[in-house]
């Protein structure tokens, strides 16, 4: 075949932030599809802060790229050759083929993507993986109530976004944090979030006690460091934390000690609970089949922020882990 694939790969381990000398960019023939296989295109590429976790070596849950590495990631693609009887040319799917423009690879390693449910960009972003973290990760994690006081992190990114919709809808008063007041203003006009305090201007702690005078019963934490701090300090007694991510670390080339006031779980006999979202697998499904029909009932807003053309891949990513981007960020490589 003429088409050539083009691929990003690791180039050396970022120290601190990541470069664009960490990345390099390949070449390669587009593989043949063998039988049982599909060749498949990819139209969006997903970007998402667990990649810089990838990128670092030492112990994860996940096995760290090696120099040389393709990307981790997952797409939405179409296939371009079927060779097995579950797809046919034209059928459009999910896969974890990393940050390249073709892959062949087994027809059980690709998901089928139904268009019916939405643009298929949202595979990858509020019915996908982000969409589904926010999901489990507030509901099944945080057990909100109805009168619950939520306090969410990252709040217009891909997860903060769903969590802060999905807490009003089950009845919480909705606090969010976030990184410009254009950010901020989003989650309170479009998002129907209660309050929202932009933590690069405003005295976060100080913020919460005033939001929050009886104390936060929920936290979706996206980010750790100083803000988990300043939950910490006005936490209702039987608090949940779902701590969900952590990336005012991710660039850290080394872990600040802390956090300092843990000893509030105690006094509030609180708990604090880590997850990943494919602990939920077995459930995904239900999860995405409400979400969907939270958007289709205009409940649940989405925004994405589409980057165009494969080669700028690493400049959109290193703006991630800067709050570059707003929403779901993804690459978008072909109609
Ligand atoms: N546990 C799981 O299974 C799972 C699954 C998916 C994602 N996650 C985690 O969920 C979190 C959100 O992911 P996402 O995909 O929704 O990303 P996102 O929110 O769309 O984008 C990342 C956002 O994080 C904020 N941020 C970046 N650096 C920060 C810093 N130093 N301090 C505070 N905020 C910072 C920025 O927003 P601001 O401008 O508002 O700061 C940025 O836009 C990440 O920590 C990710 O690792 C976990």
């Amino acid at each position: 075949m003429a088409e050539t694939n083009r691929a990003w790969t690791m180039a050396s381990r970022p120290v601190g932030e990541p470069a664009p000398k960490n990345f390099a960019l390949t070449e390669s023939a587009v593989p043949e599809p063998q039988h049982g296989d599909v060749l498949i295109r990819t139209l969006f590429m997903s970007l998402d802060p667990y990649m810089r976790g990838r990128m670092r070596s030492g112990p994860s849950y996940a096995t760290p790229l090696k120099p040389g590495d393709v990307m981790t990631g997952e797409v939405v693609a179409r296939v371009e050759k079927s060779k097995s009887q579950k797809y046919v040319a034209g059928d459009i799917v999910r896969a974890s083929i990393g940050w390249q423009e073709w892959a062949s690879l087994s027809a059980h390693d690709v998901k089928r993507v139904d268009p019916s449910l939405g643009p298929v960009s949202t595979a990858v972003g509020v019915l996908g993986m982000p969409g589904l973290t926010a999901y489990h990760g507030l509901l099944d994690i945080g057990q909100p109530k109805a009168g619950d006081t939520l306090v969410v992190s990252a709040a217009s990114g891909a997860v903060g976004a769903v969590v802060g919709q999905i807490g009003k809808i089950n009845g919480c008063f909705v606090i969010g944090v976030a990184g410009s007041d254009e950010k901020c203003a989003y989650v309170v006009d479009e998002l129907g979030f209660d309050a929202v305090i932009n933590y690069r201007t405003q005295n976060v702690s100080n913020e919460l006690g005033r939001l929050a005078p009886s104390g936060i019963d929920v936290y979706f934490d996206n980010v750790g460091g100083t803000i988990l701090d300043a939950v910490l300090n006005n936490l209702a007694n039987k608090a949940r934390i779902a701590i969900c991510g952590q990336i005012s670390q991710y660039n850290a080339p080394e872990l600040p000690v802390g956090p300092r006031n843990f000893q509030v779980l105690l006094r509030t006999q609180s708990r604090a609970e880590g997850f990943l979202v494919y602990q939920f697998e077995r459930q995904h499904e239900v999860g995405r089949a409400r979400l969907a029909s939270w958007i289709r009932e205009g409940r649940l807003k989405y925004r994405e922020d589409v980057v165009d053309g494969f080669e700028n891949a690493p400049t959109a990513f290193i703006g991630l882990l800067r709050g570059e981007n707003f929403g779901k960020l993804l690459v978008k490589l072909s109609d």
